[in-house]
């Protein structure tokens, strides 16, 4: 949460900086704001406005913006309401130094209580701006260079922080650090960028040094970086190559990137599989789990940690590794899992699914099971951030950036990794006969055909849509696989329509929520279980003999519920374990098209962010 880019070179810093706060504006869209240094003038100039990037775009229009050094920002609200004074960036007490911040200072009130006995007086509600009092003061207290103070300073704090500052009377130089806040810094040809995430930077530079917890970078104009730990360590910077191309990073002729990421899902379920599977020859092999074989083998238990979608993913996982690998999971919030002291030990192995790599809840719940002994393993997306970097293996999903707040693509793909694990140890482990085995395989590759022919059915779930985009409230009933997927399908729909939404597992409905359903309640019911089937379609009676409207998701020539639905979609037939992959396809299509026909930013839902860096 919350976007960090940083420019110094011989380039004009604004565009840069604006290009890759649009790039960033995922990470949250409460408020934009830049520093730029004015060689002329000698002065620094800061512009923040309330709201999205283009708001600080239209205010600076005519305004100074000749700069080869700048930072910018664009802000998930934590500490004080989004508005133009507590926008970041965020000057010391002198004005002199300006600061951007992602994280949480959590130490800042007895910190601020502190510096205004001393009298400093603040402007916004911030912890950011009490930070940089805090160098400033540490700086004039100490007589400390800025690098200095910034390490004294950062000794001090308690909580989460990616920063960069910039120093008025040295406009040579920009200094930034991170602490659970994840920073990259692009290695150009005499300049460098700093960002939250590799986006800003891929167009100009694909050689990255990925800060690590506790250090602090210096960049020069010389092209000097210099990388030291808290505890003032010398630190050699690890460059890396990044496998990222620009084309990922822009809506092409897509409205939203929600819908461009939802049709791209043929293509980056492919890319999960890539490499991992054969039909043509009959084998799965997945190689961080190769890795890692003899500890997930011997594994008693599997604990999934994750937050949000990914959560949904992992409790498919739940059915995938239980049902084909006989391997017992429990399936953990994050935020709930750091916080209990759970029975971990050595023989356990905690799988982490994560889009971003760097939710601050899912990190703390692996940070805690490493000191308890555990196993850790990272289903990520995003190449190189923190949770790839603290477990022990992984797979990547390789979906590409993710863009739009709500998850689609990054979901299908957990699922299919999760598949691939689950066949692959199943196989192994003996737990699956090799029939079952290539049966599972070879569906398995059929897969992206198989999404995209839902796909084309974009225009019936778009009147669909159409017909109940009025709704306050929605029920989502699914069995089995498609529990989760239920869950999922009223994640998307609440995040982005803000209709209110549940999911259920179908059975369930007779303990509670058939007492909301009238003939202003609409039920979507995912029906493509070829185990449950009678039972679901009991499930449907129930629903319209309270008058309730259902719209089904059923395997094609369903002709039951077909008679007896509302509304139907369609899918292909495919094994059970892995319906799920078809079946959220079209449940992200309805949630995508009653959203806009409600005139909502499917992107940028409200109050939403992705990356998520806080608690
Ligand atoms: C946020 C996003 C969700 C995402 C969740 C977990 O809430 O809006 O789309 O599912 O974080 O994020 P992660 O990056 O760990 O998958």
């Amino acid at each position: 949460m919350c976007g960090i880019v940083a420019y110094i070179g011989n380039k004009q810093a604004y565009p840069i900086i604006i290009n890759g706060l649009r790039r960033l504006e995922y990470r949250g869209y409460d408020s934009a704001g830049v520093a730029l240094h004015n060689r002329e003038d000698g002065n620094m100039h800061v512009y923040k406005r309330k709201g999205k990037v283009q708001e600080l775009v239209d205010f600076v229009k005519k305004k100074p913006i000749e700069s080869t050094i700048g930072i910018g920002h664009t802000r998930w609200a934590t500490h004080g309401k989004p508005d133009n004074i507590n926008a970041h960036p965020h000057l010391s007490g002198s004005g002199r130094l300006a600061i951007i911040h992602n994280g949480i200072i959590e130490n800042y009130d007895s910190i601020k209580k502190a510096l205004i006995g001393e009298g400093h007086s603040f402007t916004s509600q911030t912890d950011t701006e009490v930070l940089i009092h805090l160098i400033e003061a540490i700086q004039e207290r100490d007589n400390l260079n800025l690098e200095e103070a910034v390490r004294v300073a950062l000794s001090q704090v308690v909580g989460a922080y990616a920063i960069v500052i910039m120093d008025k009377e040295n406009p040579n130089q920009l200094i930034a650090a991170r602490k659970a806040s994840p920073l990259v810094i692009g290695i150009g040809d005499g300049e460098f960028f700093i960002a939250s995430d590799a986006t800003p930077i891929v167009e100009y530079t694909q050689k990255v040094v990925y800060l690590n917890d506790e250090e602090i970078a210096v960049v020069n104009r010389d092209g000097d970086l210099t990388l030291k730990t808290i505890a003032n360590e010398l630190k050699t910077p690890f460059v890396q190559q990044l496998e990222m191309n620009i084309e990922e990073l822009e809506k092409g002729d897509y409205e939203y990137f929600m819908l461009k990421e939802i049709f791209e899902q043929p293509t980056s379920i492919t890319s999960a599989m890539a490499g991992r599977i054969n039909a043509g020859e009959g084998w799965i092999k997945v190689g961080g789990l190769m890795s890692t074989y003899d500890k997930i083998a011997a594994a008693k238990r599997f604990i999934i940690a994750a937050c949000g979608t990914s959560w949904h993913a992992g409790l498919i996982g739940e059915y995938l590794f239980e049902e084909l690998a006989r391997i017992p999971v429990e399936v953990e919030y994050a935020s709930e899992m750091r916080y209990r002291n759970p029975i971990i030990g050595t023989d356990d192995v905690i799988i982490a699914l994560s889009q971003s790599g760097e939710t601050a809840d899912t990190m703390a719940a692996l940070e805690m099971a490493k000191k308890k002994g555990a196993t850790l393993y990272g289903i990520v997306n995003s190449v190189g951030s923190s949770i790839a970097r603290i477990t022990d293996a992984g797979s990547y999903i390789h979906a590409g950036p993710e863009i739009g707040v709500a998850s689609t693509k990054a979901f299908t793909g957990q699922v299919t990794v999760l598949a691939l694990m689950a066949i692959n140890l199943g196989y192994e482990r003996g737990r699956i006969p090799r029939s079952y085995y290539l049966q599972l395989i070879s569906e398995l590759e059929r897969i992206p055909e198989k999404v995209q022919t839902i796909l084309e059915k974009n225009d019936q779930i778009k009147f669909i849509a159409g017909e109940i985009k009025d709704i306050s409230n929605a029920l989502y009933l699914g069995r089995g696989y498609n529990f989760p997927v239920a869950l999922e399908g009223a994640l998307k729909l609440k995040e982005i329509s803000y209709i209110h939404a549940e999911g259920y597992p179908a059975a369930e409905m007779k303990h509670g929520p058939i007492a909301l359903i009238d003939e202003n309640m609409p039920v979507i019911i995912i029906a493509n279980n070829k185990s449950a089937h009678e039972k679901i379609v009991s499930n449907i009676q129930e629903v319209k003999a309270r008058k309730g409207q259902v719209i089904a998701i059923v395997t094609e020539g369903d002709t039951v519920i077909s008679e007896i639905a509302d509304y139907v979609i369609e899918i292909p037939e495919t094994d059970e374990p892995l319906s799920p992959l078809l079946s959220v396809i079209p449940l992200q299509l309805l949630s995508y098209h009653i959203a806009l026909m409600r005139g909502c930013n499917v992107d940028q839902p409200r109050n939403l962010a992705k990356s998520v860096t806080v608690e």
